[in-house]
């Protein structure tokens, strides 16, 4: 059962070449939000493996973690943190600068939104070089939370991942290219 829904799942992600720059392959999962039953499919291998891990955070990466986030985090009884591009949160923040393939970026986090030492799951669409989820990672740890687990939807593995974390289990990986 669940190796067909795998497969529709990958099947749903259109793979784009060369966007946004010649030598990238863009996967697009718009064409996923297209079939509600490949995208129902993703929320409930994520809410299946999740629901009884006492997780009170989930940690969606702008801006495709803010699609995948928050259906998880309702369902598992959980409260969805954004973490932002810079000077988009208007309140406090901690920041996190962070190396992209071409250039850096900042993420930020309200201060406040996640206590010391609760249960964790930060969620992206995709992992890349890992840059992105590390440095959810340095700001969650900041503040104290215990990340109980990474997860996306794609994993790219023609990139080397960077050394991601510690022991951290980037779960729900699957390799679809
Ligand atoms: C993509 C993707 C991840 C990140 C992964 O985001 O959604 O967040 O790259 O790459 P990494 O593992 O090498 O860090 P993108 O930079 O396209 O930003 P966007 O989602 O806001 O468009």
């Amino acid at each position: 059962v669940e190796d067909d829904r795998i497969s529709r799942i990958s099947s749903s992600i259109r793979v784009i070449p060369d966007f946004p720059k010649p030598g990238i392959m863009f996967h697009d999962i718009t064409t996923m939000l297209l079939n509600p039953v490949a995208f129902k499919d993703t929320i409930d291998l994520f809410i299946e493996r999740y629901k009884d891990k006492n997780i009170s955070v989930v940690a969606g990466v702008e801006a495709r973690g803010f699609i995948f986030g928050p259906p998880i985090a309702l369902a598992i009884g959980a409260k969805f943190v954004p973490m932002r591009k810079p000077s988009k949160l208007p309140g406090a923040v901690i920041s996190e600068e962070y190396s992209l393939e071409y250039g850096s970026d900042i993420m930020e986090m309200h201060v406040g939104a996640v206590e010391a030492g609760e249960r964790t799951l930060v969620i992206d669409d995709l992992i890349a070089t890992g840059g992105t989820l590390e440095a959810a990672i340095k700001l969650l740890e900041r503040v104290g939370a215990n990340i109980v687990e990474c997860a996306c939807v794609i994993e790219l593995r023609n990139l080397k991942l960077r050394k991601c974390y510690k022991e951290l289990d980037y779960g729900h990986k699957r390799k679809v290219n």
